[in-house]
Formats: C-alpha cells, sequence, structure tokens
C-alpha cells in the first residue's frame, strides 16, 4: 500500500509535514509511484504566483487516458470502470468494463479524427449524462484535443457564449437528455445558439430520446453513423505536462463567464491523490458522485480522479426527485454503493420528505459520504448522518472551486476527525491561510478572514482562457503571492475552517456558482426595466436563492406588475438557464448609490436576508430615502 494514502490521523500529520517541508519530493516521489509517464520531467515545480505563472512537472509528457484507462487492462480490464443508471427506473443499468470503456474511448478518439480533430483543438461537449458523455471527455483527452463540457441545463445564450470564447471547432450533442419526466430538446437548442457560432464546422449528434431533429447538411452528422466505422485503437497523443487538458466555464463577478484552463499532469496527479485519501477508495468500492459532468466535480471526481484510481464509478443521468424523491436511495441499494458523494441542496431537499422514502431501502452497503458545494448546515448534515449514514458513515464535507481542479480541505474517512458545518483540514500540499481587510495574513488559529492558499498545488487552474490579466486580477491581485479563493472562512483553535460563503459578487444557488452581474445583464436588457441589481438571500433548500431588485422606466410603471415579474423571470431562464431565474422580484423607484453611482449591494443583501435594521450609516448615500421604501415594500413569498 503506497505511503502517500495516510490510514490513520499520524500518517496524515507526517504526509502534511511533509508535504510542506519538501513538496517538490513529495509530489515528485507520489507522481513517480502512481502513474505511468512518457518522459519524466525535468523539474516538479516552477512557480512565482505574484505573475501567476506555475508549472508542475514541466518537460513530463504524458496522456492521462494510458492512466485512466490502458494501465488497468491487463489486471482489471473485467472489472466494471462505469455503472451506468439511467433516469428512468425500468431502463437497465449498464456496468461497463475498463476493456469496454477502452474500445469505446479509442473508437470516439477515432471518431473525432475523422472530423479532422487535432491536438490544441477545442470540442464543446453539450451532452446528457450518458456514458458517451464520459466516452467524448477521454477521446479528446487521448488526441490531446481540449475538452469543454457545456452544461446541458444551459441556455442557447450560454452555449454560444462558451463556444465562441474558445472558438470551438465541434459540438458534441444528442438528439434530447431525459432529466425526470422531461426532455431537454438538446439538438434544437444547439442549433438555436450555433445561429452565433462561426467557428463551429460540425455538430455529431447522439441518439438518445428519439425526438425529431432537424439535421443541416453538412454540418450536423448522427454519432453511430461515425462511430460504427471506427476501429478501437486510437494511438494516444503524447502530451507536455503543461498542454491544456480542459477549459470549464464558471461565472464570476462581471458578466462574462471564466473558462478556466487545467492542464494535464498536475491535475491528473492531484484528482487521484484527494479522491483516494478523502474517500479512502478501496479496490472493491462502488463509489457513486451525483454531480453532473458538466461541473468540475463531475470532471474530476466521476471521470478523472475515480478511473485513474481503477476505481468503480456510478454515472446517473437522472434527477433526485424521479420517478420519486427516494430514487437516491433506490439506487443505492441497487447498486450497493459504498460512498456517496452529492450536494447539500440535495440533502436538504430530500430530509423534507418523508422518511420512509428513505428506511423502505436498505442502505447498508454505504461506508462514507460526502458533500461538496455550499456550506452544510448542521441541520441538513445530521439528518444525513443519522438517516442515510446511519451514524457509522463518515461525512466528508469537501471544499474546493472549479479553479482548485480537486478538493483542497476536507477531512479523510474515517482517518481525521468530522465536525458537522467544518470542512476541517487542509490536504497534504494544501496551505490555506486567513487573511484580514488590511492585506495581512492572521496569524491566530481562532479567526476569521479571506481564504487564501499560499503556496502551489499541483491541480490549480493555470488562466482564464485568453485573458491572463482577468485571471491575474480576480484570483492573484487582492494578496498579491497569495491565491485569493473568493470565500470567506473561520478557523477554529484546532486548525479546522469553516467556510462562511463568498465574499463577491457571486452567489452559490443549489451548489451552482452564479455571478450577480451577469443576471443583472439580462434583466437589463428587457424593455421595461431600466436598472437591476441581483443579490443572493438565504433559501431553506437551495442554500441561497436570487433576488432581483429593479427599477422600471416611467412608460412601464403604471403596468400589470405581475406579468412583468414573469415576464422577466422568464427572459433570465431562457436566456442563461432555469437555475439563473430569479426567485423574488421587487420593483422599487430607486436602488440605493453612493455618491459615486455605485450600488449598494450590502444593504440589498440585508433587505433580501430580511434583516430589516442596521444598515449602518446610510446617509452618505446619493438617495438615502429610497432605502424605506425597499424595506417597505420587502417581499416575503415564495420563501
Ligand atoms: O463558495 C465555495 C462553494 O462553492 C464555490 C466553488 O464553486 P464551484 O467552482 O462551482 O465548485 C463547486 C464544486 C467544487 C466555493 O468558492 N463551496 C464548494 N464546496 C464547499 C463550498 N462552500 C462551503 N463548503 C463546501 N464544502
Amino acid at each position: 500500500m503506497s505511503r502517500f494514502f495516510a490510514r490513520s490521523f499520524e500518517d496524515y500529520k507526517s504526509l502534511y509535514q511533509e508535504s510542506t517541508n519538501t513538496p517538490e519530493t513529495f509530489w515528485g516521489e507520489f507522481a513517480k509511484e502512481s502513474f505511468s509517464w512518457i518522459k519524466p520531467w525535468d523539474s516538479v515545480l516552477e512557480h512565482d504566483l505574484k505573475k501567476p505563472q506555475v508549472s508542475w512537472f514541466a518537460g513530463a509528457q504524458l496522456n492521462i487516458t494510458e492512466n485512466c484507462i490502458d494501465r488497468h487492462l491487463e489486471k482489471d480490464g473485467n472489472k466494471t470502470a462505469i455503472i451506468f443508471e439511467p433516469n428512468a427506473v425500468d431502463e437497465k443499468a449498464k456496468y461497463i468494463t475498463y476493456a469496454e470503456l477502452s474500445v469505446a474511448v479509442n473508437k470516439t478518439a477515432n471518431l473525432l479524427k475523422s472530423l479532422g480533430v487535432k491536438k490544441g483543438d477545442r470540442i464543446c461537449l453539450y451532452m446528457p449524462m450518458v456514458p458517451e458523455l464520459a466516452y467524448a471527455v477521454l477521446a479528446c483527452a487521448r488526441i490531446g484535443a481540449i475538452h469543454s463540457v457545456v452544461f446541458a441545463g444551459f441556455s442557447a445564450k450560454s452555449l454560444a457564449d462558451r463556444i465562441n470564447d474558445a472558438a470551438c471547432k465541434l459540438v458534441l450533442t444528442a438528439d434530447g437528455g431525459y432529466r425526470g419526466s422531461k426532455i431537454t430538446p438538446l439538438k434544437a437548442i444547439t442549433d438555436d445558439a450555433l445561429t452565433q457560432c462561426p467557428t463551429i464546422e460540425h455538430v455529431v449528434v447522439l441518439k438518445r430520446t428519439n425526438q425529431k431533429v432537424s439535421m443541416l447538411e453538412g454540418r450536423d452528422i448522427w454519432w453511430h453513423d461515425l462511430y460504427d466505422q471506427q476501429s478501437g485503437n486510437c494511438p494516444v497523443e503524447v502530451m507536455d505536462a503543461e498542454d491544456p487538458l480542459f477549459i470549464l466555464y464558471t461565472s464570476g463577478s462581471t458578466g462574462q463567464p471564466k473558462g478556466m484552463v487545467h492542464t494535464c499532469a498536475g491535475y491528473m496527479v492531484y484528482t487521484n491523490f484527494s479522491f483516494r485519501n478523502v474517500f479512502q477508495y478501496q479496490p472493491n468500492d462502488v463509489y457513486w458522485c451525483t454531480a453532473d459532468i458538466g461541473w468540475i466535480t463531475g470532471h474530476s471526481y466521476i471521470v478523472y480522479g475515480p478511473l485513474s484510481a481503477g476505481a468503480t464509478t456510478v454515472m446517473f443521468e437522472g434527477v433526485p426527485s424521479y420517478p420519486d424523491m427516494g430514487r437516491f436511495w433506490q439506487v443505492v441499494e441497487k447498486h450497493k454503493v459504498n460512498i456517496l458523494y452529492t450536494a447539500p441542496t440535495a440533502i436538504r431537499a430530500l430530509a423534507k420528505c418523508d422518511l420512509s422514502l428513505v428506511t423502505q431501502h436498505d442502505l447498508s452497503s454505504l461506508k462514507t459520504l460526502g458533500t461538496v458545494g455550499e456550506p452544510i448546515n448542521k441541520e441538513a448534515w445530521e439528518w444525513y448522518d443519522q438517516n442515510i449514514g446511519k451514524s457509522q458513515c463518515p461525512i466528508v464535507d469537501t471544499w474546493w472551486q472549479t479553479e482548485t481542479g480537486g478538493i483542497l480541505i476536507s477531512p479523510l474517512s474515517g482517518i481525521t476527525e468530522t465536525i458537522p458545518t467544518f470542512a476541517t483540514l487542509p490536504l497534504p500540499g494544501v496551505q490555506p491561510c486567513l487573511m484580514d481587510d488590511n492585506g495581512n495574513e492572521i496569524d491566530e488559529q481562532n479567526a476569521e478572514g479571506k481564504l487564501c492558499i499560499k503556496f502551489p498545488w499541483p491541480s490549480m487552474a493555470r488562466t482564464i482562457y485568453g485573458n491572463h490579466k482577468r485571471f491575474k486580477e480576480t484570483y492573484y491581485s487582492a494578496f498579491p503571492g497569495l491565491y485569493f479563493t473568493g470565500d470567506g472562512a473561520k478557523r477554529d483553535q484546532n486548525g479546522n475552517y469553516r467556510i462562511t460563503g463568498r465574499v463577491d459578487d457571486v452567489v452559490i444557488v443549489s451548489g451552482h456558482n452564479l455571478g450577480t452581474a451577469e443576471i443583472e445583464n439580462i434583466i437589463d436588457e428587457h424593455e421595461a426595466v431600466t436598472e437591476a441589481a441581483v443579490v443572493g438571500y438565504p433559501h431553506d433548500i437551495k442554500g441561497n436563492s436570487i433576488y432581483a431588485f429593479v427599477t422600471l422606466s416611467d412608460a412601464h410603471q403604471t403596468k400589470d406588475a405581475k406579468a412583468l415579474e414573469q415576464n422577466i423571470k422568464q427572459l433570465v431562464s431562457n436566456t442563461l438557464g432555469p437555475i439563473s431565474k430569479p426567485e423574488i422580484i421587487q420593483f422599487c423607484s430607486g436602488l440605493p448609490k453612493t455618491r459615486s453611482g455605485k450600488i449598494m449591494r450590502r444593504i440589498l443583501r440585508k433587505v433580501a436576508a430580511n434583516e430589516l435594521d442596521a444598515f449602518g450609516d446610510i446617509s452618505t448615500l446619493l438617495n438615502p430615502e429610497c432605502v424605506q421604501e425597499i424595506v417597505d415594500n420587502r417581499k416575503n413569498e415564495m420563501r
């Protein structure tokens, strides 16, 4: 058993010490013993966080798919790599072995090559959660194409923006995607997006739902027409350690989403390391992460981390509420899941349901539970612990980000202590710190501040695609020389971290990262709207929800407010996708502003959270009178 996987708290402490005292030796030895390399590195780490410029394993050559697939074939070719659980309960699950995965990925890679895809080309994947999505991700990696997976709940505009930002050459999509009782018309949405995407040469369409779709001659091709003719052997492209592996978009505090770039070697090394340490994965465990591959959680902990560890990973096409709110527990029982990794928002929704939906299923296979994406409140943590884990399963509350590539702060299952609402301790190799508003590091253990990371870790994002300046400004300028996470955190006397939430204009709704500026821009486009300010407010199930304060042009003041409200919600939903839709819209005659014209979102956040006093001094505002009106009209509906 590798010494790099902690088996006791003592192990954890000594690995942590070693990783901070001699990081290069630590990561170098781990990387050497754990992966196949085509060529070894010249140096483990070169970095200058002020620039920022970081390279891990420079000079090395590899292909991540050789590590996720080929090297398992001899010993574990017949082991199940992916268990596919379809949306419908009466459709058969698929058990895809590593040998079958190899053939499918190689054929998909050859399919891409047959369309002229080459190393460095950007490929957009806009697909349902079916095995072909995993094949496509890995096929891109095999031939060195850079995948950009766009979550299948996103709208045509969001898809078009992402395709254009990366100048993608190809889109892979499906006729439709099952989501509970609904079908998302993925091809129709893609068609709509592509009216604005000049770089796309072809669309490859997977048949999944058998909807009628229109196929544009010369551009659109059925997946099976190409796939069936391909050979199951596609040699790997030799990749440099720092070649990009993928781009994944995340919302920022301006309207434009940020294409985070992750690179081959460091990402591979750290997702494997964190997967095995945090979940304490054992060779025959069945592991299920309920995220979508459209998010970083799916990239790192459905595909790359588990597969590079030779694990069995469950891919679920459906939603927790279909055909009823017991679906998760039915799937756990059916596949004898040992490790379940899900989101607090799902836990809160499921905790509201009749407990018989849980108790009718045998959950005794479970050993470890995990959460990700947002803070988990104590009540939800305890419900998860008692009713799902039967007080026998450690809960790993994993803190990390699209930008970090892998889990940075989390308990290690059964090894380090768990504390409800705390992500607890940093993983080996991770050096967090808390900063005060004056830019000084807070030395006391027991403290609260802005969460930064002091030292590089292998899976950190290297840049924002096409915009290194924005990368530097967003993450490396607030505290020069440190990576600024955008989160606030508390630390207790034992060094355990508790994430308190975002300190910027990003709101986490049901675990999804939404930029308020992007939503404001869309609301502003409505003909009746003069100005909008969007903030998050606490919501029982979703963690946070969106509250929009909107001022209307004179001509629209007297119009039917209810209809207008619906109209604006619909506009946001259609343009950005349903997850961005405001829960509450409050019309007001003015928004509180500073004398320089900046909207005081701090006040609006308090109003939305129903904290209707203690605004501090508002006399310096340009228009303090509007605050009382806003308070008086605070909406309490739909909470
Ligand atoms: O605010 C933190 C919250 O989610 C943000 C990152 O979102 P995203 O890039 O979409 O990645 C989500 C999946 C890794 C963080 O800045 N967050 C994530 N995990 C936790 C969390 N907040 C508290 N506790 C967590 N475990």
